[in-house]
């Protein structure tokens, strides 16, 4: 593999739609309101918001530095940096993590898919609240329905895989990432106005620090992680594919921007929704699927054509944040498996398909038929979703800030962070001192404080 060879990107906007394609996905419109839900609201995002600025921007100009420099793959990449070294294992490590998160992340996507479809038969019509969870749980426990819609979502990743990088990634993200968050504007508007929403607002921006306990701040760091796609070489792929003088510290701050509105706006769609008709904000990760069709209907019922209309436009589009982000993730494995073992694109995308297939049948038959098959008190979908968010991602969080911070050569980093000297110094060396110091021992302080010893 040669460096000339591999694509690129083809804009700067491309570069950063891309990315925050990656980023903008699930994990902001489903995955935040149910851990805010169950992690009390307010204060859990302040601690989040807190995460994102001071461990999560300085690990995604790190991520991107790496993948930049070396132009490979992420296991590839520390190969390259840093030759003969146990670092290559963070790569390897990102790449497992990014088939575990890609195999139950599917499942999901999955079911967006479904209510494109429901919503399309118009069966929202004439449900309440209870008619949706029941609805939604009959769908789930259903043994062939979401199976289907997953094997119909990543043959979709896979098609747009092949096709390649600049074609596929970059045009899906132009078009759909500003529709997406027109829409999104337009249901938190609906969702505010509706009877009894000030509670849901409350919960949101109030802060109620006796909520904090000691699962909070890991919960808020792993969905930090989880959201901006990081931890595990993802944006690091990516960065290999950015221009020489893309710079990396203002598009980590673009990125981590639009990501935290997305986040936001779904927070302001779901809660003020949710209190509205009577569902728990704990309710869990069925939140979105039960509390959004209730928007819908409490807001359009009247008129039967636009209910549909905006409900199978929203499923559309969070189907495609939902597939940016499945790309990104499956890009992660096959570059590796194409560079590293040399074989084709082609093949290795049909092994990661494949396997992804058949590890998210077993995490979406977990969630019905499979319900009291539990591994450590979990079924295997949230066993994956803790493994991945709350473990890999962090420690690999962590390692790439000590690899940045402390292995890699001062000037290396200098070079790529500040594109040859274009950064204000204080700004490099404000995220050099975060690389250096503060991401590692907060994650560090993080563990220690989960596993009771703090
Ligand atoms: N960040 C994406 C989301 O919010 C999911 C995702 C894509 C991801 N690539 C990732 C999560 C890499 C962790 C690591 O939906």
């Amino acid at each position: 593999m040669t460096t000339d060879k591999r694509a690129n990107f083809g804009s700067k906007l491309g570069v950063i739609l891309a990315s925050a394609g990656s980023a903008v996905g699930l994990g902001n419109i489903w995955r935040f309101p149910y851990e805010t839900g169950e992690n009390g609201g307010a204060a859990f995002i302040i601690i989040y918001l807190g995460c994102v600025l001071l461990m999560g921007v300085p690990i995604m100009v790190a991520e991107f530095l790496i993948g930049r420099r070396s132009r490979a793959n992420t296991a590839g990449a520390y190969q390259r940096l840093a030759p003969g070294t146990p670092w290559k294992w963070v790569g390897r490590m990102g790449v497992l993590a990014g088939f575990l998160i890609l195999s139950y992340y599917t499942v999901v996507a999955g079911w967006t898919l479904e209510f494109i479809y429901e919503a399309a038969t118009n069966s929202f019509a004439d449900k309440n609240a209870e008619g949706f969870i029941a609805a939604f749980d009959s769908f789930v426990a259903n043994p062939w329905r979401p199976l289907i819609w997953l094997v119909a979502f990543m043959l979709m990743t896979h098609f747009i895989i092949v096709k390649g990088v600049e074609k596929g990634i970059e045009k899906s993200a132009k078009i759909m990432m500003p529709a997406l968050f027109i829409l999104l504007i337009i249901l938190a508007i609906c969702s505010i106005s509706l009877p009894g929403s000030s509670a849901g607002i409350n919960f949101l921006f109030k802060p109620d620090f006796s909520q904090i306990n000691s699962n909070t701040f890991l919960s808020a760091m792993g969905q930090a992680f989880f959201s901006l796609s990081l931890g595990m070489g993802c944006l690091c792929t990516y960065a290999s594919y950015f221009k020489n003088d893309t710079p990396l510290s203002k598009v980590a701050l673009n990125v981590a921007t639009i990501d935290t509105l997305v986040a936001i706006l779904a927070g302001i769609i779901i809660f003020p929704a949710a209190f509205s008709v009577g569902i728990k904000p704990d309710a869990g990760p069925s939140l979105l699927f039960i509390t959004l069709p209730n928007v819908f209907q409490q807001a359009f019922g009247s008129i039967p054509l636009l209910a549909i209309t905006l409900s199978i436009m929203f499923y559309v589009l969070l189907a495609v944040a939902a597939l940016t982000s499945t790309i990104s993730l499956h890009e992660v494995v096959t570059a590796y498996l194409h560079e590293e073992f040399s074989m084709t694109r082609k093949k290795a995308a049909c092994i990661v398909t494949t396997s992804c297939i058949i590890l998210g049948v077993f995490c979406s038959l977990s969630l019905g038929v499979g319900k009291e098959y539990t591994l450590f008190g979990m079924t295997l979908f949230d066993l994956f979703d803790y493994v991945t968010a709350k473990l890999m991602m962090p420690i690999g969080g962590f390692l790439i800030a000590i690899f940045t911070g402390w292995y890699l050569d001062r000037k290396i980093v200098w070079e790529e962070i500040t594109n040859q000297g274009k950064l204000k110094p204080i700004i490099f060396k404000t995220l050099v001192f975060l690389l250096k110091y503060f991401s590692p021992i907060a994650i560090l302080l993080i563990f220690i404080h989960e596993l009771g010893l703090l």
